[in-house]
């Protein structure tokens, strides 16, 4: 045989890497490591396995990335291959319908040009002002010494500032308990019945799928009355939801159904993350007493006395260090899927049509490749040097690409705003040798135990 002929076939084919496989039980897999501790899991596996590995869950493969090149490439580059996978969806559709969270292909680009108007930096920093008014008015009904928990402060300020900013409303106090009550539940709900091994029906009488419909229907409820008050005065009051009533393109406006999507998307998006993601940073600053005194210091200069404005956040670099940091660390969205729909290879990684995608996001702050000493609360590492420094796809709380979070502008800036309010009138604490849980439900927070503080003023 001659050299020529034993020479392997020229191959057109793009050579694939390897992906390591996580076996776990020879019968359900990785379903119970994962579901008892997913954020953990993440973090775990990923230190174990590499940036990309597989895990099969009874009978759906899952995989898992943490990868910036291909967390990139699935955002950005490759976005339009990817869409949200079908269980999440079915896991969604009770709750937010069609709406921009689990919505996809043209149906979700018509609903994005539509809403993204709404979203525009100018609109969004007039309610920069209400965030501020809306945190000292928590802070002046609470009374020295006393014990808050401030998971369900931020959640109810929070929601206030959806109600007020997005829908014009100022919500009372009983749709504000209503709604947030209803939300805890779905969301509690949902995940739980997500991880079931033997999924049932939402038609099914069960108590929990009578509770989650309960839930459902009060905050539909509340959206209908609104959305029959701007039909009535025929008027758009410059809020989002009038936005989303009146807004046409060729196809005309909205049908009802599509407006309680999206309303129901946004009331859910717009509140828990933000109100989660600071309560984790009221943690992380409570146990970085020098982090807190520097973070006083720069308010003290920028601002003095008067309250914080818009204008004063780019003054206020390392505000925003400590929220990118606290996004980083304890992030409250801890992971977000994609479904392949088509085949590919992805930095030499070959992804099945079908596939399930977990990006894990968590688990990426995790990474000692990207962040030295990964654990810590170091605000300071966001230079402008590091931050350059990173690879794209290392650090996206907020997703990427086209399917980017549309509330992102509105949360840096919220989370900013309550923050330095809140740090300039109350000592940040948690009881002494406080542990909060950590849940990972749709957003990821502390449970029922919570984040409780005690209040002394400044
Ligand atoms: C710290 C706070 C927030 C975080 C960490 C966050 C994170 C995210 C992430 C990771 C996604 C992508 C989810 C996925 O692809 O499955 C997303 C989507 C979205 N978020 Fe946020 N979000 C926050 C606040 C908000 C706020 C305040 C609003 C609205 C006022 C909002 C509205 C949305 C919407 C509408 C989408 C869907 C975008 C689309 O696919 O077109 N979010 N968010």
């Amino acid at each position: 045989m001659t050299a020529e002929a034993a020479a392997p076939a020229p191959s057109n084919a793009v050579p694939t890497r390897p992906i390591p496989r996580r076996k776990g039980h020879w019968l359900w897999g990785c379903l119970f490591e994962l579901t008892s501790d997913r954020s953990g899991f993440l973090i775990d596996k990923h230190s174990e396995h590499g940036d990309v590995f597989i895990s099969r869950a009874l009978v759906r493969d899952l995989l898992f990335v943490r990868d910036p090149a291909v967390v990139y490439a699935i955002n950005v580059t490759h976005w339009a291959d990817f869409y949200k996978p079908d269980y999440i969806k079915a896991m969604w559709k009770p709750f937010l319908g069609n709406g921009l969270v689990p919505n996809d292909g043209e149906s979700w680009k018509r609903q994005h040009k539509l809403i993204m108007p709404g979203f525009h930096k100018r609109r969004v920093d007039t309610y920069a002002p209400t965030m501020v008014a809306f945190t000292e008015r928590m802070i002046d009904r609470w009374k020295e010494g006393e014990r808050r928990d401030m998971r369900l402060e931020l959640n109810a300020l929070a929601l206030e500032v959806v109600a007020s900013t997005l829908f014009d409303i100022d919500i009372g106090k009983e749709d504000s308990k209503t709604i947030r009550e209803a939300i805890g539940d779905v969301s509690e709900i949902l995940v739980v019945d997500a991880d079931k091994t033997v999924p049932r029906p939402s038609w099914w009488p069960t108590a929990s799928n009578r509770r989650k419909k309960r839930a459902i229907a009060k905050i539909e409820n509340i959206i209908r009355r609104v959305h029959e008050e701007r039909l009535a005065h025929r008027k758009d009051r410059g809020d989002l939801f009038s936005h989303m009533v009146f807004v046409e393109d060729e196809e005309g406006r909205m049908t009802d159904e599509q407006l309680r999507d999206e309303a129901m998307t946004l009331i859910f998006a717009g509140h828990e993350t933000t109100a989660h993601a600071l309560t984790w940073t009221w943690y992380l600053l409570a146990r970085s007493p020098d982090n807190v005194a520097r973070l006083r210091a720069e308010l003290d200069q920028v601002v003095g006395d008067r309250p914080v404005e818009v204008d004063d956040l780019p003054n206020l670099p390392y505000l925003e260090m400590v929220v990118k940091e606290s996004l980083r660390l304890l992030p409250s969205v801890w992971a977000y899927a994609r479904q392949a729909q088509r085949d590919l290879v992805i930095e030499g990684y070959e992804i099945k049509k079908g596939q399930t995608v977990t990006i894990s996001h968590i688990a990426m702050g995790r990474n000692p490749k990207y962040y030295e000493d990964p654990d810590e609360f170091r605000p300071e590492r966001w230079t402008r040097e590091f931050e350059r420094s990173l690879p794209r796809g290392a650090y996206t709380p907020f997703a990427g690409g086209p399917r980017v979070c549309l509330g992102k502008q509105f949360a840096m800036m919220e989370m900013r705003m309550i923050l330095a309010t809140l740090v300039r009138r109350v000592e940040v604490n948690v009881p002494d040798g406080f542990e909060p849980d950590i849940v990972t439900e749709l957003s990821m927070h502390p449970g029922k135990r919570g984040m409780p503080t005690d209040v002394h003023f400044r």
